[in-house]
C-alpha cells in the first residue's frame, strides 16, 4: 500500500487539476492499493492537518476543469520558519502531519515560492516530487510551466479584442499583462496579439523611445498603437533606484500600476487618447488549453513513474520536448528570466516591435 500526499499551493492556474489527474492516472493502479491524501488550501492543510482521503471519483472529469479541487493559498517561504500566531512551528507541524499519516511521498504543485518550501521539506527528510505550475513561466529548470500557455491564450485574446476598438477610435491602448517579476507572458502575448510596443521587466524602458515609436506610427498613417505592458515593467530611471528607494516611490505614486503611469506620460507627450485595460486574474481562469492538458498529462505520468520507482527529491520539467527529472536542490530559489538578447526578442525587433530600449 502506497500513501501519497498531494497539495496545490500559491496562485492558481488552469491546469492544476489536469496535472493531479495525470499523476493518479500514471500510477495506473487501483485506488485500493493506494491512498491519496489531498491537503486543502496548499501548505495550510499540511500545517494544520486539514486533509481528506481522495477517491477515484475525485479525479474523474477534472482534466478540463480550471482552478484546483484542493484549494490553494499563499504561504510565503520567508515566513515558513516564523512560528504562527499560536507559536506553532510550521515546518515541524508539516513534518508531523506527514509522519502521522505515514506518507511515502508528497506531490507538490506550485510556483517558485512553493518550490522553495518543497525543497526545504526535502532537506528536512521528506520525500518530495514537485510539478512546476505558474502562468509566469519563471521556474528554472523547465522550458515551460503549466498554466503559461492557457494564460497566454487569454492574454492574446484580450489584445485581439482591443485591436478593433483601438483602430475604430484611433487611440493608444495599453494592455497590462501578468507575469510578476518576469516578462514571459507579456512578451509572448504581445507578439501573438500583434502589439506594437512590448515593455517587460528584463528590458527597462525609456519613455522617450516609447513616445518616438507611437509618433512614428502616426506619421506612417497608423492612427492607433497597442502596448503590451508587463505588470512588472520598469523604467530606466527606476531600474537605477535601490530596492528601498523603489519601495518608497511606489508608496507615493498616484498610479495604481505602471501601465497607468506609462499611459499618463504618453497622453501628456503625444496628446493622444490613451486607455488602459487590465485583464488581471482572468488570465488565470477558465479551462486549461489543449497544450496544457497534454503537458500536464506528460508531467503527471513522469511524476507517477518516479513515485513507483521511489525516486524522490525532484521537480519534473519539460526540457527540449522531453519530460525530465530535475534535482529540486539545483533549481529551488532560482528565477528564470527572459534574456533580453534571446532569439524571440531579436526577431520581434526585426518585425518592428519596440521594447522601449
Ligand atoms: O504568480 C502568478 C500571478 O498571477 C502573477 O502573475 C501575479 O503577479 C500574481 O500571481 C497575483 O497574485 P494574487 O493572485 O495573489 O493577486
Amino acid at each position: 500500500m502506497k500513501r501519497i500526499g498531494m497539495l496545490t499551493s500559491g496562485g492558481d492556474c488552469q491546469a492544476l487539476n489536469a496535472a493531479m489527474r495525470g499523476v493518479v492516472k500514471g500510477l495506473n493502479t487501483n485506488l485500493d492499493e493506494l491512498e491519496i491524501y489531498g491537503f486543502y488550501d496548499g501548505y495550510k492543510g499540511l500545517i494544520y492537518g486539514n486533509y481528506r482521503l481522495l477517491t477515484s471519483k475525485d479525479f474523474s472529469g477534472i482534466l478540463t476543469k480550471g482552478g484546483t479541487i484542493l484549494g490553494t493559498s499563499r504561504q510565503p517561504f520567508k515566513y515558513m520558519r516564523v512560528p504562527d500566531e499560536n507559536g506553532l512551528d510550521k515546518v515541524e507541524a508539516m513534518k508531523h502531519t506527514y509522519h502521522k499519516l505515514n506518507l511515502d511521498c508528497l506531490v507538490i504543485l506550485g510556483g517558485n515560492g512553493t518550490q522553495k518550501t518543497a525543497n526545504l521539506l526535502r532537506e528536512e527528510g521528506l520525500n518530495i516530487i514537485h510539478l512546476p505550475k505558474t502562468i509566469d513561466n519563471d521556474i528554472y529548470g523547465t522550458d515551460i510551466t503549466f498554466g503559461f500557455q492557457s494564460a497566454l491564450d487569454i492574454a492574446t485574446g484580450v489584445i485581439d479584442c482591443i485591436h478593433t476598438t483601438a483602430a475604430s477610435h484611433n487611440r493608444v491602448f495599453i494592455v497590462e499583462i501578468m507575469g510578476h517579476k518576469v516578462g514571459w507572458l507579456p512578451l509572448h502575448a504581445g507578439v501573438a496579439g500583434g502589439a506594437d510596443i512590448i515593455l517587460i521587466p528584463e528590458i527597462p524602458y525609456d519613455i522617450d523611445k516609447v513616445v518616438e515609436a507611437i509618433n512614428k506610427r502616426s506619421k506612417d498613417g497608423k492612427g492607433f498603437t497597442i502596448l503590451a505592458v508587463a505588470e512588472g515593467a520598469i523604467s530606466k530611471e527606476d531600474a537605477k533606484l535601490s530596492k528601498k528607494e523603489l519601495k518608497a516611490k511606489k508608496k507615493e505614486t498616484k498610479y495604481p500600476s505602471v501601465s497607468y503611469e506609462v499611459a499618463a506620460q504618453i497622453q501628456e507627450r503625444t496628446g493622444n487618447e490613451v486607455r488602459v485595460t487590465v485583464p488581471g486574474h482572468m488570465q488565470r481562469g477558465g479551462s486549461p488549453c489543449a497544450y496544457d492538458r497534454v503537458l500536464c498529462t506528460q508531467l503527471g505520468a513522469h511524476a507517477a513513474k518516479l513515485i513507483l520507482d521511489e525516486d524522490y527529491g525532484y521537480m519534473v520539467g519539460m526540457i527540449d520536448g522531453q519530460t525530465r527529472k530535475v534535482p529540486l536542490g539545483d533549481v529551488a530559489g532560482k528565477l528564470k528570466m527572459v534574456q533580453p538578447d534571446c532569439q524571440l526578442i531579436k526577431e520581434a525587433k526585426l518585425v518592428g516591435i519596440c521594447f522601449g530600449d
